[in-house]
């Protein structure tokens, strides 16, 4: 049985050490959250998974990591300065601010303000003088600072189209309605990929991007059931969208968006480009007199042209909570309850738990340390050792947890080398030999 509802997810992520409310002993703050011992593993897990598939395992995609405190000048280009807003209203009676489509049925009409416009970047100063205009933002979304380092990209990797730099990380927004743990929050990461085309190429590499991109979810444990493309329609397209293809999941809430592919057409280098006017830039593009570089490619009869950029942009923390919520399953084993959490081991925290029969034998011990060293250098991961509780506990500890598998030394390790191998999902247990054992987890933890 899956979860009943979001708060099940919720109690096991505390209990268990995935995900808290943040600055909680001071009574926490709202849209924020930290994670935990096993969250922090989860969540690297699913990065490392998704830089391994978008960079490793393909030859046109470059890695980036750029700062997080943004020039306005590139968001007043972006256009986020001027768009990326949402209408909201204070209630006169109960002090409080809504964005005009959510206000609560406990307001009266006649106690709102007219609805203004309440942009959603969070603003810092730079450096010490803070005279409001030596200000940054905190990015919205991790894209900017691709585009803006597009000529740099280009000439140290004398890269040309198709290619692709990625990015994950840290992206801000001061969210009016948070929603659903943390599907909706103001300080999240994301996982983009600005892949850069030739203008006639958009609409091949955009499917080809909205496949690839399912197939990925797929791969780390979504079901087929619980994911569903949405066509997003013309009136609803970001304003430098020519299409977008959303890829919604069945979260315990509801249906909504995991991850975006849009095909942002030649807006984001034409914004932030000089000589516009040479470019023929297609999209409606705010003038730009600042920036000091060209932004565009030569075909091979060298005529310039402004490459076009399909972007798939993914939520790491929505990614958790939906790996989370496919991977939860309550079951009866024997009249008791199960809860255990069917992670694919590659997104396992914790990869397999060694633990001794015997916590106070020496012999013991010291093998089973030996058999976490071991399996420990093959750097798969976190491996390990457990000792404390019983076994029993351990195993039901670690079902909730999501670990692959438990693997407990006891007497007769010391005589034949074999450990006993329970597995998470079968709860089988099998007699295995210390010489195949590495072998046999490599194998797991890859699949
Ligand atoms: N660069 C394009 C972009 O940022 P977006 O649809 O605004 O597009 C992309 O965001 C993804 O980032 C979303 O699909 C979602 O997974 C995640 N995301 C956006 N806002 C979020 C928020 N407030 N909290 C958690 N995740 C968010």
């Amino acid at each position: 049985m899956p979860a009943k509802n979001i708060d099940e997810l919720i109690a096991l992520c505390k209990r268990r050490g995935f995900i808290f409310q943040s600055n909680e002993i001071y009574g926490g703050t709202q849209g924020l959250y930290d994670y935990g011992p096993l969250g922090v593993e989860l969540k690297n897990n699913l990065k490392s998974s998704w830089w391994k598939s978008v960079v490793y395992e393909r030859d046109d995609v470059e890695g980036l990591d750029a700062a997080i405190l943004t020039k306005s000048t590139v968001l007043k280009q972006s256009g986020h300065e001027d768009t990326f807003s949402d209408p909201m209203v204070d209630c006169k009676s109960c002090g409080e601010r809504f964005r005009a489509d959510q206000v609560p049925d406990y307001c009266k009409k006649e106690d709102l303000t007219e609805p203004r416009q309440f942009n959603l970047m969070f603003k810092t100063n730079i450096g010490p003088v803070d005279d409001g205009k030596t200000f940054a933002y905190l990015r919205p979304e991790t894209a900017q600072n691709i585009f803006t380092n597009f000529k740099n990209v280009v000439d140290s990797t004398s890269r040309t189209v198709p290619f692709g730099i990625a990015q994950m990380g840290k992206a801000f927004r001061n969210e009016i309605t948070l929603k659903s743990f943390i599907f909706r929050v103001r300080e999240f990461e994301q996982m983009e990929l600005e892949f850069f085309v030739h203008p006639d190429d958009d609409e091949k590499w955009h499917k080809s991007w909205v496949e690839s991109r399912v197939q990925w979810w797929k791969d780390q444990g979504i079901s087929e059931k619980n994911l569903e493309l949405y066509d997003v329609p013309k009136d609803e397209l970001a304003h430098y969208s020519k299409a977008t293809i959303d890829i919604m999941y069945k979260f315990p809430h509801g249906l909504e968006e995991l991850e975006g592919v849009a095909n942002r057409t030649d807006f984001d280098l034409g914004s932030h480009s000089k000589k516009q006017k040479e470019l023929n830039i297609q999209s409606n593009v705010l003038e730009n007199n600042e920036s000091n570089s060209k932004l565009a490619l030569q075909d091979e009869n060298n005529n310039w042209f402004v490459p076009f950029v399909i972007e798939p942009s993914a939520g790491v923390d929505r990614g958790v909570l939906a790996i989370l919520n496919d991977a939860y399953f309550v079951e009866n084993v024997d009249g008791k309850e199960r809860v255990v959490l069917k992670l694919k081991p590659h997104l396992s925290p914790i990869k397999a738990a060694v633990m001794p029969l015997k916590k106070n034998d020496e012999k013991i011990v010291s093998l089973a340390k030996k058999v976490k060293d071991d399996l420990q250098k093959l750097g798969l991961g976190r491996i390990l050792f457990e000792n404390s509780g019983n076994i029993g506990k351990n195993y039901r500890r670690h079902d909730e947890v999501g670990t692959p598998v438990c693997i407990t030394v006891d007497f007769e390790s010391l005589d034949n080398h074999t450990v006993t191998v329970r597995d998470r999902d079968s709860m089988k247990q099998e007699r295995v030999s210390l010489d195949i054992l590495l072998e046999n987890l490599q194998q797991k933890i890859k699949s």
